[in-house]
């Protein structure tokens, strides 16, 4: 009998863990690395959000809370769908678990049998394709490329839909690339999920607050309120409030769909850190004027990176209008060779030979199901950012 389970072997681990690895081995042998592969703010967060915490320790607010949320909580998100999105969720209708993370496992869990498909635009967050395996269900992935600035259109999303569609996952602003819907295309996809009623959509708005140029976010069941009854719309403190530890994130949706979640849940984790739940309370419901300026740091920073990238031989670098990524294509590399001798075959060799001769560590976008890409993390100092975009244009310099 074999130790490990057959679920395993649904999944793999995460690609850009071994890549992590070997920027960490060549920093602890003196080499000098700058690493813009993590996904989380260099920010810390906010002053009275880690003040609410401390005082939540100190008041006894260390003890299991209702599974899915405190009640404080969950009326604190009502008012943040309403404020924020226009949205009208009742508490009942409201999922707080250990992270964004865990509210999309759970909705996945609570609701794929085998066979049901679940579409997901590609380039996507690492995590989908296999928490939709690890769930039972089969991850349909659909290319959203260049060509139509990383955004599913009408058209692939109509020819997608099969009667065994469960769900299409959504994520606005795009991790990795940073694209984000406007209220135009996002209408265009509502138009053709009203025709197909079995599909569900679980919106990952997780970016919603890094949005640049005045961008309008928009989520779907604002755009399109009939289908409210069958859209997931998840959120969390992570990104907007630089919460990334804290590991708290939340969803609304149908009362049945929550409940389901909440079993899931009752029987993994229980609720999330009681702790984290006070500090997220303060975060969604203190001052929001800090968030202006973050917006304005990383707008700077996309602007730079994508200049500095643009100057670089053989790389294509969208600008996008939101995150803090940016997803520059290089087909135009592919075949050539660098100064030590290795070919660049595709983006994982790119990345790779970009780390052990420049010392500049990426994300290859094999990892997110579309190549030839790479994804740089721009939540690092201007300095910083500069001279790795100048390292990365010598190093393409110098291919032949
Ligand atoms: C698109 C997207 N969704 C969800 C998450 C999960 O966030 P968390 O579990 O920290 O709330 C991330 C984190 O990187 C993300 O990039």
């Amino acid at each position: 009998m074999a130790f490990l389970s057959d679920t395993l072997a649904r999944v793999k681990p995460s690609a850009t863990i071994a890549m992590t690895n070997r920027a960490r081995e060549l920093a602890a042998a003196g080499r000098d690395i700058i690493s813009l592969g993590a996904g989380e703010p260099d920010f810390d967060t906010p002053a009275h959000v880690r003040e609410a915490a401390k005082q939540a320790i100190d008041r006894g607010h260390t003890r299991y809370t209702a599974v899915d949320g405190m009640p404080e909580l969950k009326a604190a998100i009502c008012e943040k769908f309403r404020r924020e999105n226009g949205l009208s969720y009742r508490p009942s209708q409201i999922s707080v678990g250990t992270g964004g993370k865990q509210v999309l496992f759970n909705a996945l869990m609570a609701t794929l049998n085998p066979g049901d498909e679940v579409i997901i635009p590609a380039p996507y967050w690492v995590s989908y394709p296999d928490m939709v395996r690890l769930a039972g269900g089969t991850p349909v992935v659909v290319m959203a490329g260049v060509e139509t600035g990383f955004r599913l259109t009408a058209a692939q999303l109509e020819g997608a839909i099969t009667p065994r569609t469960k769900w299409l996952i959504l994520n606005s602003p795009s991790n990795p690339t940073g694209a984000a819907y406007d209220r135009a295309a996002m209408r265009a996809l509502t138009e053709v999920l009203l025709h197909h009623p079995q599909v569900r959509v679980m919106s990952d708005d997780m970016y919603e607050h890094l949005v640049f140029d005045d961008f309008e976010f928009v989520t779907p069941a604002q755009v399109e309120p009939a289908l409210a009854g069958r859209t997931l719309t998840c959120n969390g403190v992570s990104k907007a409030y630089a919460m990334t530890g804290w590991r708290i994130g939340y969803a609304g949706g149908p009362e049945e769909l929550i409940r389901a979640m909440a079993t899931i849940q009752s029987q993994s984790t229980s609720n999330p850190c009681s702790v984290s739940q006070h500090a997220a309370l303060a975060a969604l419901t203190g001052p929001q004027d800090f968030l202006p300026e973050w917006r304005r740091v990383f707008q700077r920073r996309r602007d730079l990176v994508v200049a500095m990238l643009e100057g670089a031989p053989g790389i294509r670098c969208p600008r996008p209008e939101g995150a803090f990524y940016v997803y520059p294509e290089i087909s135009a590399l592919i075949g050539r060779t660098t100064p030590a001798g290795t070919r660049i075959d595709d983006d994982a060799a790119f990345a790779n030979a970009l780390l052990e001769e420049a010392g500049v560590a990426v994300v290859f976008g094999a990892a997110f199901g579309l190549s030839p890409h790479f994804r740089i993390s721009y939540a690092a100092a201007d300095d910083v950012l500069a001279e790795a975009c100048t390292r990365i244009r010598r190093f393409c310099a110098t291919l032949t």
